[in-house]
Order: structure tokens, then sequence, then C-alpha cells
């Protein structure tokens, strides 16, 4: 049985409560909705790779109310400050060297040196790391290797019964998980495109981010195929074919659209909430329209390549 909570004072407390008894809490954040537990407690941690069926070796984020409590988890430098000051609480995390008395379960960084930790921006999710007030290792509240939910009926859908209880916060804001900068080596490093765009981070930290060397050893989350709905997906696609399921941008016929005005900030929003949708209606392609490379649009169509990766 899973909980409905609200965001009263009481069923905040209550969710509290379950995480300090080793619980599982799904919970809205800005971006998405996290499946959080003690990020201290190994036990706990467990629980959510086994909810969501999550290869153990992905690390997952740690949500702090402030930028202070994320100076007791990871090591902290300039660029960091830089980054928290212009953008926490909001959608980006860092990758910090793990500090030796975090107090973190190894677990939460899948045996990593560094830790990814991040102040989220919603609410809900704020009211939840006060009345807890620890550290909440959260990834994505979907099945792995599905979309990442942004409603409270998504994270139904995939995890009903497999969690104690959900804190139902309405739809997410921005709609796409934060963006990740490692800054565990000489430069900032862009992990994964999110959020905040990387000429918002750039145009902070006066310079040009890093690749990294392999995305698949600093950030193993990063698998190809990880965000993967049941039916093909054919991107980029200038044309409509026979049978298909199609997602536009832009003014266009489709049966769905990102954005008819050809906003990113709404397409980001509606990205997952319409993949789940295409995929719902059990076709076996989906077709999606252009979609610009510039801000929000690198993460739009990083999600889209993940989605449509081999598997
Ligand atoms: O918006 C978000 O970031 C959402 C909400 C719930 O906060 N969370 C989220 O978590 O997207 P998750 O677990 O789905 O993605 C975490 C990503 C993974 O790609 C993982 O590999 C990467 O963060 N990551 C975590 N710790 C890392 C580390 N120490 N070094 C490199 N990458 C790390
Ligand atoms: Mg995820």
């Amino acid at each position: 049985m899973t909980e409905r909570l609200t965001s009263s004072h009481a069923d905040i407390a209550r969710a509290a409560a379950i995480l300090r008894a080793q619980g599982l809490i799904a919970f809205p954040t800005e971006t998405v909705y996290g499946l959080g537990a003690d990020a201290r407690d190994g036990r706990a941690v467990a629980r959510i790779y086994a909810a969501k069926g999550r290869p153990s070796f992905n690390p997952l984020i740690v949500h702090v109310a402030d930028a202070q409590r994320a100076r007791a988890l990871g090591k902290w430098s300039d660029a960091a400050q830089a980054l928290a000051d212009a953008f926490w609480p909001g959608p980006l995390s860092l990758v910090l060297p793990l500090r030796k008395d975090a107090g973190l379960s190894d677990l939460v960084t899948a045996g990593l040196q560094s830790v990814a930790i991040r102040v989220p921006a919603g609410d809900l999710a704020q009211d939840l790391l006060r009345a807890f007030d620890g550290p909440i290792a959260a990834p994505s509240a979907n099945p792995s290797g599905r979309i990442s939910p942004t409603t409270a009926a998504h994270v139904l859908a995939g995890l009903e019964g497999r969690i104690d209880a959900i804190l139902d916060g309405g739809a997410c804001g921005v709609g796409l998980e934060s963006t990740i900068i490692g800054l565990t080596g000489a430069v900032p490093t862009l992990l994964r495109a999110g959020g905040v765009p990387r000429e918002a981070i750039e145009a902070q930290l006066g310079f040009a981010l890093a690749h990294p060397e392999s995305s698949m050893i600093s950030a193993p989350g990063q698998l190809a195929s990880h965000y993967a709905p049941n039916a093909r997906m054919r991107l980029d696609a200038k044309d409509w074919r026979e049978g298909e399921l199609t997602l536009g941008f832009g003014q266009m016929e489709c049966d769905l659209n990102l954005s008819e005005s050809a906003d990113l900030l709404e397409a980001a929003a509606n990205l997952f909430g319409h993949l789940h949708l295409l995929d719902a209606m059990d076709g076996a392609q989906i077709a999606v329209a252009p979609i610009p490379q510039t801000g929000l649009g690198a993460a739009i169509n990083d999600r889209l390549g993940r989605a449509a990766a081999p598997r």
C-alpha cells in the first residue's frame, strides 16, 4: 500500500517520520518527482535500488535544504560557491569530491569518491527536507530505464505498492532533470544537460565547460538507453509516416505537440508527460519533430536521444 500524502503540515511530518523509519517517499521537486530515502542509511538507500530495479552501479543525487548543508558532504571550491550562489535552490546538481566525514551510505555514491548534491527549489521538497532535517538520496521516481515522472500519477503508474508514500504536489514546473556539473577535476565538466542551460552556467563561470572524456565512467547513470518508451522512436522527423504516433514542435498537425508556439521551456515541461501519453497509445513507432539545439533544447534532444537508443 502506498500512502497518498498532501502538502499539509501533518502530512509533511508523516513523510519525515517515514524517512526516519527507513521508508521510501516519492516527492515532487521543481524538476521531476524524486524517490527519497535517508541518504545516511544503507538499508533505506538499498530499498531505492530495489523499488526501481536500478543497476547498483548508478550513484544517486543527494538533496539538502541549503548550500551550508551541501558543504558538509562535499569538498567545496570557488566554482562550487559561484554555482551555488547563482543557481541554488534550483535544477542544478554539483558532483564534488566526497568528504570523509560526510556520513553518507556508500550505496548513495555507488562506491565513488565523489557525491552529486543538489538544493531543490520546490516548496514541498524544501518543506520535506526541513522537516526531516537530513540529506535525502533521491533518483527520479520511476522504474529503472523508464521515463522520469512529472506527476504523482506517473509515479504511481510505475511504483504503486513498491514505495511507502507519495507527496502529491501536482505537476513539476521544469519537467526535466537537473543539469549535472562535475567539480572533481581541473575544469568544471557538463555531465548531464538539464534544467539549467549550459550557456547560463558558462556565463556565470566566465569560461566554457569541459565534456567528460568518457561519460560511462564519470556518470555511469548515463547509459545510452536510460530513457526508454516501449515504442521505437524516430527523431528529427521532417514529415510523418503512415501509422506513426507523432510528437510535434511548433505549428503542425500531430498527435501531441511539445509546444505549438515553439517555446523550449514549455516543451521541456511537456516532454516526459507527452512521451508517457504516446507510449500508452501502444503504437509501434513515435516520430518526433526537429527540436532546436539551443538552450533547453540541448537537454530535450539529449533525453530524446536516450529514449531512441537501440536496446
Ligand atoms: O532533477 C534531478 O536531478 C532528479 C530529481 C529527483 O532531483 N534526480 C535525478 O536522479 O535525476 P537520477 O538518479 O535519475 O540521476 C542521477 C544522475 C545519474 O546519471 C548518476 O549517474 C549521476 O546523477 N551521478 C550521481 N552521482 C554521481 C557521481 N558521483 N558522479 C557522476 N555522476 C553521478
Ligand atoms: Mg532517472
